[in-house]
């Protein structure tokens, strides 16, 4: 991997060449997203992934958790605590590492990686309310490349999250679970690896409410198909394609977000097209789901009507590594979550309840053993995700009712295949061509030690 990251350094000046002034066009705002102009370089770069997770991965495959409820003993339990399941019941992040500022006021940011965000944002000083976070707070003042976007710029105006306020440009962020974040719109020099990229385009926070940082997030590295956001700004530099595999966690070693020529080939990709964006403020990844099977079995009560995309961000599959566990919309959940059960039952599995899942069982090794996989079938006739029995339930565990094996996926109004779910799969997005190639990989073998 290192190897991988040296090569591209003779392509720096490549890259640099091709940097203009102008990479972010006006947009357009009746014709689907703003256009990036995108011609591929022969350079590469990558990002390091890391994964934050607030449990153990043991020797069964199984992710690990603990169950919030079935711990506290019957008098412990008052009933105001007892609130019904508002987020995913797990915590799966997984952020990205990148360089901002130059000479004292360069550090690197823990930016927690959302594939639907328009804008990379992180908290700036001041920032108040500010959300604790690892390492300390970008200083404008202390960087000699930070430089202001003028109220006046191209870009300061809708569908892009920003507006001029006096003669600067401000943008407002907000999110699930009443996340808000304010600031202004401002360029810097990014670097990822040995790279830097000189004014790219970022939100200074100086007021993030309810941002789940989970002590270590300074932002979001938005991914989404926005021409301000950071893998469309990378794109726009020539780097057009972009890969990332997650793998199920560990602090002693970190993956790798990679670009361009640093995406590694891999035989068996499947691919589905990346659906073109109903309207300008679309940022995400819809792709073409038309069918689920159990076991290689297709669920033939699910319709592709099921997953049909409506206008104003209704319906629709995107693939989202930043949504900890899959959302099926709830037509669809409901056949699945019954097609599991009756498999289950057959193979005598004691239902059980856990609080923020729709299907637990005990956890035995009898029933390990008759767990299956599920497959998504995208539109094209190849194109079929695989998703395992370990990446499927998770393990929770509980002091007071022993093991359950609970099914990790809830209903929704839209489907959102998550990070759970893409353990161990390859990914690999064709910005220029709207194509999202997948195979199933070990990703642990494309990490590194964290030095
Ligand atoms: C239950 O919790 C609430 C809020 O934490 C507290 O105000 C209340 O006194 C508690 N009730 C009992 C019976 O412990
Ligand atoms: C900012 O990035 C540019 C482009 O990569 C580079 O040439 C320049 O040296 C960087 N500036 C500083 C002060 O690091």
């Amino acid at each position: 991997m290192a190897m991988a990251i040296k090569s591209t350094l003779q392509c720096v000046v490549f890259l640099m060449a091709l940097i203009t002034t102008h990479l972010i066009p006006p947009a357009d705002a009746d014709a689907g997203s703003p256009k990036v102009a995108m011609a591929s370089s022969g350079a590469g770069s990558s990002f390091r992934l890391v994964a934050h997770h607030d449990y153990a991965l043991r020797d069964d495959g199984f992710l690990h958790v603990q169950s919030r409820l079935d711990d506290l003993l019957p008098s412990e339990a008052n009933v105001t605590t007892l609130r019904p399941p508002v987020a995913s019941p797990i915590d799966m992040a997984f952020s990205v590492v990148v360089g901002l500022g130059s000479g004292k006021g360069r550090h690197d940011y823990n930016l927690k990686l959302d594939a639907s965000g328009s804008l990379m944002w992180l908290q700036c000083k001041p920032c108040n309310p500010k959300q604790p976070q690892r390492g300390p707070l970008f200083d404008p003042k202390a960087s000699s490349t930070f430089q202001q976007v003028a109220g006046t710029s191209q870009i300061c105006h809708p569908p892009y999250p920003m507006e001029p306020a006096g003669q600067q440009c401000a943008f407002h962020l907000s999110g699930e679970h009443g996340m808000s974040v304010h600031g202004f719109v401002a360029l810097e020099n990014l670097t990822m690896g040995p790279e830097s990229m000189k004014e790219f385009v970022f939100g200074c926070a100086h007021s993030a409410e309810h941002f789940n940082s989970q002590r270590t997030f300074a932002g979001v590295a938005a991914m989404g198909k926005m021409p301000t956001s950071l893998v469309m700004q990378v794109a726009a530099r020539g780097q057009t394609r972009f890969s990332y595999c997650l793998f199920s966690g560990g602090a002693s070693r970190h993956g790798f977000l990679r670009f361009g020529a640093d995406v590694p080939s891999r035989p068996g990709l499947r691919t589905t097209k990346i659906l073109p964006a109903l309207d300008a403020h679309e940022s995400q990844y819809y792709v073409s789901l038309v069918g689920i099977s159990l076991d290689a079995k297709r669920l033939t009560r699910i319709r592709p009507e099921m997953f049909a995309r409506r206008r104003g961000g209704q319906g629709g599959c995107v693939i989202d590594p930043g949504t900890p566990l899959t959302v099926l919309a709830r037509e669809a959940y409901r056949v699945v979550e019954d097609a599991v059960w009756s498999d289950l039952r057959r193979n005598r599995a004691e239902r059980i309840q856990r609080q923020g899942y729709g299907l637990c069982v005990r956890k035995t090794a009898e029933i390990k053993r008759h767990l299956q996989s599920l497959s998504f079938h995208f539109a094209e006739e190849t194109a079929r995700l695989v998703v395992k029995p370990e990446e499927l339930f998770t393990a929770v565990e509980g002091r007071l009712h022993g093991p359950a094996l609970c099914f990790a996926m809830s209903p929704g109004e839209r489907t959102v295949i998550g990070a759970l779910q893409q353990v161990d799969t390859r990914f690999v997005y064709d910005l220029k061509d709207a194509k999202l190639s997948f195979a199933s990989e070990p990703c642990s073998q494309d990490t590194a030690g964290v030095d």
